[in-house]
């Protein structure tokens, strides 16, 4: 599988420091490149106490778990076993793989072995161990030794253990922790299930020594140089590894019959533009999801992939999709599969997902509150659904921290660069329902610019909050306003507040620039019915939704709206025996795909969006 790498006999005198291997950037659209899955069967046990990584003096020990050791003489004291455990599937969640773990928070350890064949790969190749995503902080471990960590539980990371692996059987550990801290991101509260584990894809990927880590194919946004009459202008860019300059690296895209070869600079990246007959583009749409495919190449590698091209911008407080004005017809989404309702590992759980909201009339998802896997962001692409990607900067972050900010960048570094070659996708958000502040101020504002910074072709945008009218007045202010293309607010009028008084509210948006309701809802136990005015009854939500929907109508510049929320979903916030029993019951539909009456309500007020 890979070059000859020989570390036998050094294995169990090796203490837990860092090794060879190093974090790299994770390459583009790695599931183009040569890789091999570690996904399927891990063994693995819970370690509340983190005895295998810390002595009873808690310091970090050199004979932790990550050695995976087995007795040698019969007389040896190895008071765990890997093999010995049960396993459970990867990519997964442990919480509804183990029902002993259903609620637990604390550290997993993970064992994998692979074998390693030198005969299948060539000289001059890395290999990089990649995880899609791995719930909170993981601490990964190859032949017993540390290749690195990462925290966040929503973006990618990897590895490069081209000089850790050996011949034969080798063998991968993950210390994971899904312990919620203060200045954590998120932080120690919120309102979604904390599903932990190694939740997305594990791949063993296959480089050459100088690959393309990084490309960028899309419409120029420039004015006057999208679709303008007879040309359009396309700008393609591409970043290698190394910073090696005079590297070929070629376009392909058959359908346009377009093949170009571009000259890497002294960084080992270069960025061209070129034109091509308008006519012959076809524009990326929710009507008309277009999609190209192409091949970017470079010495030996293809690298393959499907593009959207599409511009979005705002005029004045419109939004506008190729140069049109659009209403997104939204809903919000977690990342949890429909029926069984665990974290989404499967393209058919995403496509369920989608599947409802189309159902709904919807154009538009917003993914909350944290990156959703890969799978959905390709689904929905092809499926022609706008989306809205975020990070978990949710509620009430430590603002003063700087631990805290760097962890929310390299959040929303790694989230753009996932993602940024994904038309679908047209509006980062750096936050949701964050108190009024200096230090908030400072924080998002740093955020916004980083935003803008890696991507200035999508818009940016927030979920700020009105939390309460005066006489029927709400008004949004908010300091944030000036760092976002897209106002966007989340308001409880009828559930949280204000119960009977959405006939009467007034909104006050000073802001000209197009505006977002990024929640509005409340709650209902499918199939309870009553009086309208019985909290939890499909009539309660239903009444809420027609109320809601006629008030936010009167907003000047409504740009789109996203109900709070596709369908019930897991959170340990919700207790109320028999209505909630551990779920969020605002959804639309319930976790087992049930239609609430406010379902309909908002169906029919789409059909003439
Ligand atoms: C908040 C929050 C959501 C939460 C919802 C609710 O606005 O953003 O994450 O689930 O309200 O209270 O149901």
């Amino acid at each position: 599988m890979i070059r000859k790498v020989f570390a036998i006999g050094v294995m169990f005198m090796v203490t837990a420091c860092t090794w060879a291997a190093h974090e790299v950037t994770a390459p583009q659209n790695i599931f183009a490149r040569e890789s091999i899955s570690l996904n399927g069967s891990w063994h693995y046990f819970a370690d509340p106490q983190e005895q295998g990584y810390y002595d009873y003096r808690m310091n970090p020990v050199s004979w932790g778990y990550f050695l995976n050791a087995k007795p040698q003489r019969p007389s040896d004291l190895i008071e765990y076993d890997f093999d010995a455990s049960p396993t459970m599937q990867i990519p997964g969640d442990w919480n509804t793989q183990d029902e002993r773990l259903f609620m637990y928070e604390g550290t997993v350890w993970f064992c994998r072995k692979f074998k390693v064949d030198s005969i299948e790969f060539r000289d001059q190749e890395r290999t990089l161990l990649y995880f899609g995503a791995v719930n909170y902080e993981a601490i990964v471990f190859v032949n017993g030794k540390e290749v690195g960590r990462h925290i966040g539980g929503f973006t990618p990371f990897c590895f490069d253990v081209t000089d850790i692996l050996r011949e034969g059987e080798n063998f991968v550990v993950v210390k994971v922790d899904n312990k919620r801290h203060r200045d954590n991101v998120p932080t120690r509260i919120f309102d979604w299930w904390n599903y932990g584990g190694i939740t997305r894809d594990v791949l063993l990927v296959n480089v050459p020594d100088t690959y393309v880590e990084d490309y960028t194919l899309e419409v120029n946004r420039e004015k006057g140089k999208g679709k303008t009459g007879k040309y359009c202008e396309i700008c393609f860019s591409a970043k290698l590894n190394d910073k090696k300059a005079d590297q070929q690296v070629t376009l392909l895209i058959p359908e346009l019959k377009i093949e170009k070869t571009f000259t890497t600079d002294a960084n080992g990246e270069f960025h061209s533009k070129f034109k091509i007959q308008g006519s012959k583009l076809q524009l990326w749409s929710p009507d008309n999801p277009k999609l190209y495919s192409i091949i970017i190449g470079h010495g030996e590698e293809r690298i393959s992939d499907e593009v959207a091209f599409r511009t979005i911008e705002t005029r004045g407080k419109e939004i506008l999709l190729n140069g049109e004005p659009i209403f997104l017809r939204g809903v919000c989404v977690h990342d949890e599969s429909a029926y069984s309702n665990h974290r989404l590992r499967t393209a058919a759980e995403s496509d369920t997902l989608i599947a409802w909201a189309k159902e709904l009339g919807c154009n538009f998802l917003r993914l909350a509150h944290y990156p959703h896997n890969e799978l959905t962001v390709r689904e929905a692409e092809r499926q022609g659904v706008l989306l809205w990607s975020e990070i978990p900067v949710y509620w009430t972050i430590s603002w003063e921290n700087e631990d805290t900010y760097r962890n929310a960048e390299r959040q929303l570094t790694d989230m753009i660069r996932r993602d940024h070659n994904r038309g679908a996708i047209i509006i980062w958000s750096i936050a949701n329902e964050t108190p009024h502040g200096e230090a908030r101020d400072r924080f998002l504002s740093r955020l916004a610019t980083q935003a803008r910074s890696l991507d200035s072709t999508r818009l940016i945008s927030m979920a700020m909050e009105v939390l309460s009218a005066s006489n029927y007045v709400n008004r949004l202010q908010d300091n944030m306003n000036e760092y976002v293309d897209v106002v966007s607010f989340n308001q409880y009028v009828g559930w949280y507040r204000d119960v009977h008084d959405a006939p009467h509210m007034r909104w006050e948006i000073p802001y000209d620039k197009p505006v977002i309701v990024s929640e509005f809802g409340g709650g209902a136990k499918a199939g309870l019915h009553g009086d309208v005015d019985q909290r939890w009854t499909e009539e309660f939500q239903e009444r809420l939704y027609r109320e809601n929907l006629a008030m936010l109508e009167k907003i000047e510049g409504l740009a789109g709206t996203c109900p709070w929320v596709l369908k019930d979903f897991r959170s340990q916030r919700r207790l109320l025996p028999g209505i909630q029993n551990l779920f969020n019951r605002k959804g639309l539909y319930s976790d087992q795909g049930e239609k609430k009456k406010a379902f309909y309500v908002l169906k029919k007020w789409y059909e003439h969006k």
